[in-house]
């Protein structure tokens, strides 16, 4: 009877919660952008140095998210070639504007380091009439005023606004921060200006004076201004602004900041902000944003994609979840629960399009054959700000293994593929099959990268059999372990490394993007004639992601 009571009670409380989970669109989606077009939910993110640049994500129900495709998959589009590690393409924002829809992003081709130069760039938007399909997308268009974070805001008397963000003190606003918010009319034909830069806002919050990311948006005849304040990291928050006129001024909201875990530093989630504002058909609110998990410490998955539910006062401002902290298990929708394991064959092609590249490739290094993905090594390594034969795939979870199957006959210890966890140029770690340097054996070589300076540590195990191996990367919480494994045989780990090292930041300039799995060939600076063979790839989560 009492086990009878306890199973009613169970379900009782598992019918009666309902909840979602937080992160909804989990590893590296920094900077989201939503528009909803009819009964679809489509999300634009941040990708920095990876090509195909801007990831488009569609969903029914704003918790099961897919990528569909990319807003710039053609040299035509983005053509990055030795772009520094987090430049490349920054924040977006996706808006539908009758039957067409618009993605604006900002393309930093130079960017500190090594050369300590930035130089601030103007913004490029493209549209597509179907999103379904990543040829449908424009070439870029761009626009007079310069500045990243950049809005498009479609007024319902038909002009259509600009506002960036860049520093404006040397532009007669001396008391304005680092970076303050001005827009500008554009013509949508040509992106050229219509009217002269305004200065629209300036942050009122210290530590850092930053204002970014700004949404423009009309709701009942009065504007409103969404921000991105005090930087992207544990200070970072969501503001919010009204005004009768396009052009302010602004009268911040009263429960301004709208999102802020940082006001408690050992809370679970941190860095809560560059929000954009979504309404389903039903007329509920929800935001998205970016946030990090801080349960080790660290956030080697980089910023990820969140939802809060969020409601109109009566006197018409924003609350978002209640006033309360972002958490993982949030009021609403539904609980979806992730997939425990993942598998590409790779017949006939991949799987989906979670698969990058850094920077734009010259021209194709792989093909699809019997035994799986042919990757043809070029003349670069995964050290240069270039694009090394490889494809990269975001770390969603903390604690997985990733494995592969490879087969791969060097001729030289130049030659060498495998398996690599990578943050950048900089900071990666690979477990892959080479010529020892001394006997020119085949051989196994894992190779870290730790340390301010990005210290190298290489060791080979020799004595490996003929034909394909098993390699593997173990990522947890804390620690990265790399290995292998032999027919029926318990893995072997050849070494290990702290995951902070995966979050590092770049020496002179901020890490915005987050740890990636990959496959990769090299010749290292001559051309390799010898292809390696990936099997498949998988990955397992090895329990729960509890702390
Ligand atoms: C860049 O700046 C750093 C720190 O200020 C300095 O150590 C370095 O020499 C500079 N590099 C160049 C190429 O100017
Ligand atoms: C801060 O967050 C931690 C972790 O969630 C919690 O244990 C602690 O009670 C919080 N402190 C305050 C003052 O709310
Ligand atoms: C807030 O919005 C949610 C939907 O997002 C709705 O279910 C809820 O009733 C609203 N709460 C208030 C107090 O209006
Ligand atoms: C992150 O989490 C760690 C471990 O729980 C905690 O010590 C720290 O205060 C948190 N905040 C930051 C900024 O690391
Ligand atoms: C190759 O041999 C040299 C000379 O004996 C030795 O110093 C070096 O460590 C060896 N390299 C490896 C990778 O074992």
């Amino acid at each position: 009877m009492k086990l009878v009571l306890l199973l009613f009670l169970l379900t009782i409380s598992v019918s009666t919660v309902i909840a979602f989970q937080n992160p909804i669109i989990p590893g590296f989606n920094p900077d989201p952008s939503i528009i909803r077009v009819n009964d679809d939910y489509f999300l634009a993110t941040s990708s920095f140095e990876y090509f195909p640049g801007i990831p488009i994500y569609h969903s029914k129900d704003l918790i099961d998210w897919e990528v569909i495709g990319h807003a710039l998959s053609r040299p035509s589009q983005l053509h990055m070639r030795g772009t520094a590690p987090s430049g490349g393409m920054f924040a977006p924002t996706l808006r539908y504007h009758e039957n067409r829809i618009y993605m604006i992003s900002t393309w930093f081709d130079i960017i500190s380091p090594p050369d300590n130069t930035t130089r601030m760039p103007r913004s490029m938007y493209v549209y597509t009439d179907n999103i379904w399909d990543d040829s449908s997308w424009s070439d870029p268009i761009y626009v007079d005023q310069y500045g990243m974070d950049p809005d498009l805001f479609f007024d319902d008397d038909g002009k259509v606004y600009l506002t960036t963000t860049f520093g404006s003190e040397g532009l007669g606003y001396p008391d304005s921060g680092y970076f303050a918010i001005w827009t500008t009319e554009i013509d949508i034909e040509t992106g050229d200006s219509l009217t002269e830069s305004k200065f629209s806002h300036a942050s009122s919050l210290t530590n850092p004076r930053l204002s970014e990311g700004a949404h423009l948006s009309k709701r009942d005849g009065t504007y409103y201004l969404i921000t991105a304040e005090s930087g992207t990291d544990d200070g970072h928050k969501a503001m919010q602004f009204r005004s009768s006129s396009v052009w302010g001024p602004w009268e911040g909201n009263p429960h301004n900041p709208l999102l802020f875990n940082g006001r408690n530093r050992s809370n679970p989630i941190l860095a809560t902000g560059h929000m954009d504002l979504v309404e389903t058909s039903a007329g509920d609110s929800y935001v998205v944003f970016l946030a990090t998990r801080n349960g080790t410490g660290f956030n080697q998955l980089g910023r990820e994609t969140f939802l809060a539910p969020a409601n109109w006062t009566d006197d018409g401002w924003l609350v978002v979840n209640n006033g309360q902290d972002i958490t993982f298990e949030m009021p609403g929708l539904y609980d979806l629960a992730r997939p425990t394991s993942w598998r590409d064959d790779f017949e006939g092609g991949f799987t989906d399009k979670r698969w990058y590249t850094t920077r734009t490739p010259y021209k194709k290094f792989h093909k699809f054959t019997e035994e799986g993905l042919e990757i043809r090594g070029n003349v670069y390594t995964l050290d240069d700000r270039e694009t090394p034969a490889a494809f990269f795939r975001k770390q969603e979870d903390l604690s997985v293994i990733w494995s592969s199957d490879v087969s791969f006959d060097p001729t030289s210890p130049r030659h060498e593929a495998g398996l690599t966890i990578f943050l950048s140029n900089w900071y990666h770690n690979e477990i892959g099959i080479t010529l020892h340097p001394n006997t020119t054996q085949r051989a196994l070589v894992a190779k870290t990268r730790t340390g301010p300076e990005a210290t190298l540590t290489t060791t080979y195990t020799e004595d490996i059999p003929d034909g394909a191996i098993t390699l593997l990367i173990k990522a947890e919480p804390k620690t990265y372990s790399l290995g292998y494994a032999l027919e029926n045989q318990e893995p072997v780990w050849v070494t290990s490394l702290e995951s902070r090292w995966l979050q590092a930041f770049v020496t002179g300039w901020q890490n915005f993007v987050g740890a990636h799995f990959g496959l990769y060939a090299t010749g290292n600076q001559l051309p390799i004639l010898q292809p390696a063979t990936f099997a498949f790839v998988q990955t397992e989560l090895i329990n729960d992601e509890s702390w």
